[in-house]
């Protein structure tokens, strides 16, 4: 079959015309009227259309994991911090595959302590200079800024992603952090699903998902959900009040597994964009035939029949935000991050409200598009900064303002 080119345009003159499906619609045409209707009914069968149409379906919680703590250091960053490790073995055995959680907790504060948790893109040694963090030995794609030689992190690879991580911002405001390196779950790569997590699920004889199973967003979100796992055990941590946070594809990710795993007490979207945050039907910068073709492993299969056919999706993002309600949700875009398409992502938001307020909370609280630096704090939460595509201190100021509002009760 000829392909048709990647079109991309920039321009809102361009956005077509669109029709967005309505979140409380039953797919039998009943409207929802009610919470009841919506948590019984609705809300199951959008999580479905997203697991068929868009992220695919990921297994639950495997049998025989464990979890070890390998390393904890009450006096880490000069005795503000207590410092764990915490490695999760999905087989139990330790030969399987594992993810290697990192955790700051502030001292001198009440626990159990509310956290933050968000994947990171170059191992948990990057977030932080502290050489008392254990160096990823895990498959990376190389990198200078990094420092990372073939595909493995070096000792020079410490606190490269620092800028992105205010670990003694977090903790001076009464939060922890926990981290994991996204490559544990799934090396970011189009190796037909050889590596990573998802051979250990595979029928005999199955050797690449189904088309209405997981891709790598997917196991990602899995692996959070698996943090979670290991959170509720762990009597330092609030589990209650954990927000999970990601950035770009991880920001994607944050989103899935907030909208599948209710546990997750608040969900942040920095510069999700695209199959994130962002609505598909405007096909404002990254559309999902580009996403599909250059990132053929995110998404489930099926999601490619929806290439240069958005308007045939049975969900828009909009509802993967209205997934997550009534809990907080954030998203934050960038105004110079068009890629990423900041008007869609606002009218996600905007069109999720419906359902936050029938759920009884005040939704978003904005009609229009705030200017720069204007944050919105409702339990919907938006605002867009001057600047590029990346995690800023003025974001993570905000999240921390929105964690304070929505997570600590004002406390
Ligand atoms: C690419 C991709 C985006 C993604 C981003 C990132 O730009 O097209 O969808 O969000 O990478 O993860 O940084």
């Amino acid at each position: 079959m000829e392909e048709s080119p990647i079109y991309i345009h920039y321009d809102e003159s361009q956005v077509p015309e669109y029709i967005l499906p309505d979140p409380l619609l039953l797919s039998d045409g009943t409207r929802v009227t009610d919470a009841q209707t919506w948590f019984e009914r609705r809300r199951p069968e959008i999580l479905r259309l997203f697991e068929q149409h868009v992220y695919g379906r990921a297994p639950g919680r495997p049998q025989g994991m464990t979890f070890r703590v390998t390393s904890v250091d009450e006096a880490a960053l000069g005795g503000k911090a207590t410092r764990k490790e915490v490695s999760v073995y999905f087989t139990g055995e330790d030969e399987g595959p594992r993810m290697d959680i990192l955790i700051y907790l502030p001292n001198g504060r009440p626990r159990p302590t509310p956290l933050f948790v968000g994947l990171n893109f170059f191992g948990n040694h990057t977030i932080h200079p502290d050489p008392g963090i254990t160096l990823s030995t895990q498959w990376m794609p190389d990198s200078q800024e990094h420092h990372v030689v073939n595909h493995r992190a070096t000792e020079a690879s410490r606190g490269t992603c620092a800028h992105n991580w205010p670990v003694e911002r977090i903790l001076e405001r009464g939060y922890g952090l926990a981290t994991i390196y996204y490559g544990d779950l799934d090396p970011d790569f189009d190796d037909g699903f050889q590596n990573g997590v998802h051979p250990l699920f595979y029928r005999p004889g199955q050797s690449r998902p189904d088309p209405d199973e997981w891709g790598a967003i997917g196991a990602w979100a899995w692996g959070l959900s698996r943090a979670m796992d290991y959170f509720e055990t762990d009597d330092d941590i609030d589990h209650r009040r954990v927000a999970v946070m990601g950035h770009s594809r991880l920001g994607k990710t944050a989103l899935w597994a907030g909208a599948q795993d209710t546990r997750f007490a608040l969900v942040i979207s920095n510069n999700s964009g695209c199959g994130g945050a962002a609505l598909s039907r405007r096909r404002f910068g990254e559309t999902v035939k580009a996403i599909n073709t250059v990132f053929p492993h995110w998404f489930c299969e099926n999601f490619k029949q929806y290439n240069d056919r958005e308007d045939d999706l049975p969900v828009d993002q909009h509802m993967l935000l209205a997934l997550i309600a009534p809990r907080p949700v954030y998203v934050a875009s960038a105004a110079e991050d068009l890629w990423a398409d900041p008007r869609g992502e606002f009218l996600s938001a905007r069109h999720a409200d419906a359902v936050y307020r029938l759920l009884g909370t005040d939704g978003l609280a904005a009609d229009e598009m705030p200017g720069l630096n204007q944050p919105v704090m409702s339990t919907i939460g938006y605002h867009i900064r001057p600047g590029w595509h990346d995690v800023t201190e003025y974001d993570w100021e905000r999240y921390l303002d929105f964690a304070d509002i929505h997570l600590r009760g004002g406390q």
